[in-house]
């Protein structure tokens, strides 16, 4: 097996076994999923984050089935190697398994998802189960769970008390139990995060979760330099806001000055 072949979930679940870290990127369309791939991302998710990224919501709760199946459907055509995982928008499956699994069925048949997200823990632990059961891969999600933002009183980090931070660890299992082959974990300390790492056999992807987790997720816009207001953790690798500003503000003097089109042009 080379470095070049396809991304499977024993493939990825082998890199934790093997120490290797693997680096997760979000992204919702063709061009910036291809570029992803070409780079060697291993595992691209397509977060229902879309919705405050580039949908310009303040909260991923408005994410609709039919938006998250359109942005998951772009993501696949464009990649060759990368495993792509579908975020489940908020009242997918929350209510019950039969809903569930009729929302993820539709991910892999409709949009050609290989996996789904979803976020919670014990309480959700059935769900994983059924759909892990009918043969949908699940990767789980506990810590910060920002689909709870209203009952976590906004976007705070989790497990900061020894009571809280048990009940993480317990979500964590539950997931592992369910039979998720992985699971983020959001928004909790770099200890807390270290301990569940060790205690799962499944990788562990972290986001605002320090350096111990077995991989990192950030969403793309972050990393690029495209959201205006990113949180503390995030490293920019790039600034394309000032990028994009600049190359719109050129062409806009170009036109109005008249230097574009040129005469010759057709
Ligand atoms: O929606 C999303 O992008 C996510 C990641 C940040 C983990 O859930």
């Amino acid at each position: 097996m080379t470095d070049r072949d396809k991304i499977t979930i024993p493939r990825l679940v082998g890199m934790k076994r093997e120490g290797r870290k693997i680096a997760v990127l979000t992204a919702y369309s063709w061009p910036i999923a291809r570029i992803l791939d070409e780079a060697g991302i291993p595992v691209i998710l397509v977060g229902d984050s879309v919705g405050m990224v580039e949908a310009g919501y303040s909260t991923t709760l408005p994410v609709t089935m039919e938006e998250m199946l359109y942005h998951t459907g772009c993501v696949v055509r464009a990649v060759k190697r990368a495993l792509v995982v579908a975020d489940m928008p908020f009242m997918s499956y929350q209510q019950g398994t039969a809903q569930a699994i009729g929302s993820a069925g539709r991910f892999l048949k409709e949009a050609g998802a290989e996996a789904v997200k979803l976020e919670g823990g014990k309480n959700v632990a059935h769900i994983i189960r059924a759909l892990t059961d009918v043969g949908i891969p699940v990767m789980g999600h506990v810590g910060l769970t920002p689909q709870s933002v209203h009952s976590m009183g906004g976007y705070r980090v989790q497990g900061r008390t020894t009571e809280e931070a048990e009940r993480i660890i317990e979500d964590a299992l539950a997931v592992e139990e369910a039979g998720a082959f992985s699971v983020v974990l959001e928004g909790i300390p770099a200890e807390l995060a270290r301990e569940i790492t060790s205690r799962l056999e499944i990788p562990t992807i972290g986001i605002g979760a320090g350096p111990h987790c077995d991989g990192q997720v950030l969403v793309v816009n972050d990393l690029l330099g495209l959201t205006e207001k990113v949180p503390g953790f995030v490293k920019k690798y790039a600034n394309l806001r000032e990028l994009i500003s600049k190359a719109v503000t050129e062409y806009r003097e170009d036109v109005e000055e008249g230097r574009f089109p040129k005469d010759e042009g057709c």
